[in-house]
């Protein structure tokens, strides 16, 4: 679905046509929100002052970003987001816009220090008030930089501005507009080390798990996947996928399970790839028998990858949008990759109903086990 967006002041004003990624004909998912235009408005208004290099951080679907390219052509951008259906997404409605990516820098957010300084950095506030924090961590290491965040008026109060004061400097948030406020805040000049993972076990597996500050689940086992991992199916397999694997505790127990097996751990966010490989490598797993991908499902793994089981605990939201079409895309990439005879193993909430996606899909679907909340779910490629 296009969505039109508007932006800038009368004499300067564009028009930009622009898609969520992937593309969804759900007329009520658009790829931009009023935070995104109240950031601009704000802009606009203010002016650039001195900044010749503006950051975006956690640019959804790159809305701020073609913006600003088209707003400002000579003016370099740095976009960085954890998320790699965002960045294709940016990608695609640059495109679409027929707007030059050259002097664009596309980073994820593992290192916002060495980009950050003396920039203009433009933020959507993200869910996860520890990603959140880490990233101001990460800023307040660069020196000089201003920052701007977007977010709904509802979700900032006095503790997310002492948040902001304790991880990076003083911050005040603007009268509201379309139910949206925009903090400004501006470094103390102090360097903060960034956000240490978060450990625990799972001792019934002998697993010690590490999260980076935006992976799924970070602070404990999630109850999904806890009845995932007591019910992998017996066997030898020699191919599998942990899908959407947040910290990769079901490829790990895949590993364990399956001595033989070469795991793919697949997510698309960076941070979950990079804690899969660090849990990988710290439950001393050998090295050569795992790849890492940071991807939107399967869709740019190299052709020649296929599976004979493939683990998946889908998603059922796209940042705060709840949705099944994650969830949907999984699956037929799953199927896509599976070499005939071999399985998708599901979690899922019970009324999710995903027995029915997989039985039109796959002309199968067996109920492995099920609690009040979850159930287990097995499809077999035929
Ligand atoms: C419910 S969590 C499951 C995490 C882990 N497998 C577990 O069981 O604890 C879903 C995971 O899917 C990932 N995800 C969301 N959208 C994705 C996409 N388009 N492609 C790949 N992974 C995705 C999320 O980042 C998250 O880590």
């Amino acid at each position: 679905m296009t969505s039109r967006f508007s932006a800038g002041a009368d004499d300067n004003r564009i028009e930009l046509s622009l898609h969520r990624y992937p593309d969804t004909s759900d007329a009520n998912l658009q790829a931009w929100d009023a935070a995104d235009e109240h950031l601009l408005k704000h802009l606009m208004e203010q002016g650039l002052g001195n900044h010749s290099h503006i950051v975006l951080v956690n640019d959804s679907f790159g809305a701020l970003t073609c913006a600003l390219r088209a707003l400002y052509p000579a003016l370099k951008l740095t976009f960085a987001a954890d998320s790699r259906t965002s960045h294709l997404g940016c990608k695609a409605n640059l495109d679409a816009n027929a707007l030059n990516a050259d002097n664009i820098e596309f980073k994820d957010c593992s290192n916002l220090a060495s980009v950050a300084t003396g920039a203009l950095v433009l933020m959507k506030l993200p869910k996860s008030l520890t990603f959140f924090a880490d990233t101001l961590c990460q800023l307040s290491q660069a020196e000089g930089e201003t920052l701007l965040i977007g977010a709904k008026a509802k979700n900032i109060n006095q503790s997310l501005l002492s948040l902001i004061g304790k991880h990076f400097g003083n911050a005040s948030a603007s009268l509201a507009w379309k139910k949206t406020r925009v903090i400004s805040a501006i470094s103390d000049g102090k360097a903060r080390s960034a956000i240490k993972p978060i450990q625990w076990q799972v001792p019934e597996f002998q697993l010690s798990i590490s999260n980076l500050s935006n992976v799924f689940g970070a602070a404990k086992l999630d109850i999904g996947a806890r009845l995932m991992l007591s019910h992998l199916p017996e066997g030898s397999f020699s191919e599998v996928i942990d899908l959407g694997c947040g910290n990769g505790v079901l490829g790990l127990r895949a590993a364990q399970m399956y001595p033989t097996a070469r795991v793919h751990f697949v997510d698309e966010s960076a941070m979950a790839v990079a804690s899969a490989a660090q849990n990988w490598q710290q439950n001393g797993f050998d090295a050569t028998r795992a790849d890492f991908h940071w991807d939107d499902c399967l869709s740019h793994l190299s052709a020649d990858i296929s599976a004979d089981l493939i683990l998946c605990n889908p998603p059922f939201h796209q940042g705060e949008a709840i949705t099944d079409h994650i969830a949907w895309q999984m699956f037929n990439d799953a199927k896509r990759r599976l070499q005939y005879g071999g399985l998708l193993h599901v979690v899922g909430n019970r009324h999710l109903g995903y027995h029915v996606k997989l039985k039109r899909l796959f002309g199968n679907c067996q109920t492995i086990s099920s609690n009040g909340k979850f159930v287990i779910l097995q499809a077999k490629k035929q």
